[in-house]
């Protein structure tokens, strides 16, 4: 299937939304390593039918991003009417995605996220009212394989008889949380039984594996989250198959991450970017968890900056200090 904005004939590459981590400077730094999609982070329908101030920030993009989606969650057909109509208003909006993932009680409690896998007539409602009402070129719906039970290819073909475009399937319920054991022979089934384009997601977090998800499940591409986090240049490996990543071109990114950070939030933007840096740091650098110390501690962009480039150096490399 080619349609205008993605062209699903060769497997694609997409990150996953992540909500606290895959903002619009994590997108940008993820999307210069090949991305094909990358995806907003989860927004409440709620809030954006209110046109709160932080759903408004939270859509924008970079100009990289292109093709976009934006992730919508909601259990309300009429307040989900009116976030689509907002969304409408916004150029640049590629892709509409609908959350049925969602395992937070705090989202599970309103309806939303994976609570619409309980009742799979109220999803198929949901899917429909944004399909009529959408402007958008493309609807997708992220996916659990169910709720307390699998139900993997019942639910996906709901989506799909209801409008979705494409799926994205996680392949865990979600009583599974993010632990257990992925069910990719489930995603393989749904791929076997739906017409329309069915993503891999789950632990994916190699070429190999990624590799080995495709071919086992017939995916059409897949969707990384976790795996990109500290390491966006997964997408770079992915596409090329290669696991190196030259040093001084991963502290330049960090670097340009931390830039775009304090553009996007300013100076706050520097607390904000402990958590990164604290995966950026994991492997390879002496002295991790003094630096990790230090990055709690500072709230100083400036300050910030200075030990983000002292500690990426080259010359403070593991490999570097055992060799000389
Ligand atoms: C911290 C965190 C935040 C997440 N936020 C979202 C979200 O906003 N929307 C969504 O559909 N999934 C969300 N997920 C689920 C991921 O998109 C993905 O389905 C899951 O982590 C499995 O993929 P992975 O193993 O590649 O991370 C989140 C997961 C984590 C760990």
């Amino acid at each position: 299937m080619k349609s205008k904005v993605l062209d699903f004939s060769s497997p694609l590459y997409i990150l996953a939304p992540l909500a606290g981590l895959t903002d619009l400077p994590f997108r940008s730094v993820v999307k210069k390593f090949g991305a094909d999609l990358t995806v907003s982070e989860m927004i409440s329908s709620n809030a954006l039918a209110h046109n709160s101030k932080k759903s408004m920030k939270m859509l924008e993009k970079s100009p990289l991003e292109n093709p976009y989606s934006v992730q919508i969650a909601g259990a309300d057909v009429d307040i989900i009417k009116d976030a689509v109509e907002v969304l409408n208003g916004f150029d640049g909006i590629d892709i509409i995605d609908l959350n049925c993932g969602c395992p937070v009680p705090k989202i599970v409690s309103h309806g939303s996220g994976s609570s619409l896998l309980k009742d799979l007539k109220k999803m198929g409602h949901i899917i429909e009212t944004i399909k009529k009402y959408s402007k958008k070129p493309l609807l997708s719906v992220k996916i659990r394989i169910g709720f307390q039970e699998k139900r993997p290819v019942e639910i996906a073909k709901v989506c799909e008889d209801s409008g979705a475009d494409f799926i994205a399937v996680h392949g865990r319920t979600r009583a599974e949380k993010f632990k257990g054991e992925v069910d990719y022979d489930a995603i393989g089934r749904i791929k076997e039984s739906l017409r329309i384009p069915v993503i891999a997601n789950g632990d994916i977090t190699s070429y190999e594996k990624a590799k080995w998800v495709l071919e086992f499940t017939g995916a059409d591409g897949v969707m990384i989250g976790r795996g990109a986090v500290g390491n966006p240049w997964i997408f770079y490996q992915l596409r090329y198959g290669t696991k190196k990543i030259d040093p001084a071109l991963k502290k330049s990114i960090i670097l340009e991450h931390f830039e775009q950070m304090i553009k996007f939030y300013g100076d706050y933007g520097a607390i904000l970017f402990r958590k990164h840096l604290h995966t950026y740091s994991k492997a390879g650098y002496c002295g991790a968890s003094s630096f990790r110390d230090r990055v709690n501690r500072t709230t100083d962009p400036i300050e910030m900056r200075e030990l983000i480039d002292t500690f990426f150096d080259t010359k403070n490399l593991l490999a570097f200090k055992k060799a000389s």
